[in-house]
């Protein structure tokens, strides 16, 4: 018996996205059927190219087409990653589909760390990511991307965007010389914000980080109301005081309206290099409790590995350098979570 278009449109109505918990053809994603005997070919539209459960759909899609007689089933993958409507009285930035921001109530627990491995691995997974370094306690994204502190500063184009990992990224870093402290008070902090987020060139981008500064700072929360963020991704390390903190910022992002994608922990554990034996140096768990008790989502725990501070130090991060370590494969994992939680958060708003 032969197979018509119309039957693999209605076996895969009985398909549905397990994140956004749809049926894949009302939520458009099923292009390009194209039927030839007991052959089907269709293009499977994803929200984001670093959709976590392309695996398990993959596996749903063949077994509804196996279903409906399908001997060969040929599938390409695109994606289409919706955009975030800004509330009323946000501005929006042209081309940038969806803000995301990097928050933690504490300096030195892995915020630009983390902000700059899952911005690469959004990227490598095919996105266009852009990253601000908003933190102008100690704007650090320059080193961490092997870019020179101050180049940008007597530059004709003024503070721009460089894109280096795939990456496009902005700092304050770019314009002020090495050594030089930077003493950043209330309007200008204002000002230095704005300048970041909408005097800046971004182009079309799927998903814009910030690297917020730690704390609930003017600048925190003026960058917070200044852009239109989607969600926020609080990091912490497990010992309980980096946690109350972390629970601060939760607080924080409530009162802005800003949702709470979930809480990641960094630094928690180590694996010895000789023997293998694992070391919860800070504790272990905390941030998993925190999110239980905030009503938060878990979104992953890094390790220790001194690759990932070197990957920092030197201008080579660790899902570049090392893809293949724990530290990295939990950067990419927590990317891919948050991908698919913004692709939720626009359905829902849609
Ligand atoms: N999982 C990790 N393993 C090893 N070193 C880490 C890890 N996360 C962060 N670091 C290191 O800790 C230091 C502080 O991290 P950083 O990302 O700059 O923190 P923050 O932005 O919150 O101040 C940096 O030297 C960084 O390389
Ligand atoms: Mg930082």
């Amino acid at each position: 018996m032969s197979i018509t278009e119309d039957a693999v449109v209605d076996a895969l109505r009985q398909v549905q996205d397990p994140e956004l918990l749809r049926d894949l053809v009302s939520l458009n994603m099923v292009q390009d059927v194209v039927v030839d005997g007991d052959s089907v070919s269709l293009t499977i539209v994803l929200t984001t190219p670093a959709c976590p459960l392309r695996d398990t759909i993959e596996q749903d899609v063949k077994a509804a087409l196996e279903g409906i007689g399908a001997e060969s089933i040929a599938l390409e993958w695109s994606a289409h990653v919706p955009t975030f409507n800004p509330a009323p009285g946000q501005t929006e930035l042209p081309g940038v589909k969806n803000i995301i921001a990097i928050a933690s109530n504490k300096g030195g627990v892995g915020k630009s760390t983390l902000a700059t491995n899952i911005a690469i691995a959004l990227a490598q997974a095919g996105a266009a990511v852009g990253l601000i370094d908003a933190d102008i306690t100690g704007p650090n994204l320059p080193r961490m991307f092997g870019l020179p502190a101050g180049f940008q500063q007597d530059s004709e184009r003024g503070l721009h965007v460089v894109e280096r990992h795939g990456v496009k990224m902005v700092s304050l870093g770019f314009l002020i010389p090495p050594g030089s402290p930077v003493v950043w008070r209330g309007p200008m902090i204002g000002s230095g914000v704005r300048q970041l987020i909408h005097d800046v060139q971004w182009g079309e981008l799927d998903y814009l980080l910030i690297d917020l500064p730690p704390g609930t700072s003017d600048a925190s929360m003026s960058m917070a109301q200044e852009a239109p963020i989607a969600g926020a991704i609080i990091i912490s390390t497990p010992q309980a005081v980096a946690l109350e903190d972390a629970e601060k910022a939760v607080t924080m992002f409530e009162k802005l309206n800003v949702p709470v994608f979930g809480i990641v922990e960094n630094m928690s554990y180590f694996i010895t290099p000789d023997s293998g034996q694992r070391i919860e140096i800070f504790g272990h768990g905390g941030a998993q409790d925190a999110a239980d008790d905030l009503a938060i989502d878990f979104l992953g725990e890094v390790p220790l590995e001194q690759d990932v501070r070197e990957g920092g130090d030197s201008g080579r991060p660790i899902v570049v350098e090392h893809p293949e370590s724990a530290a990295a494969q939990a950067f990419t994992a927590i990317a891919h979570k948050v991908a698919a939680k913004v692709s939720v958060l626009d359905l829902v708003q849609a």
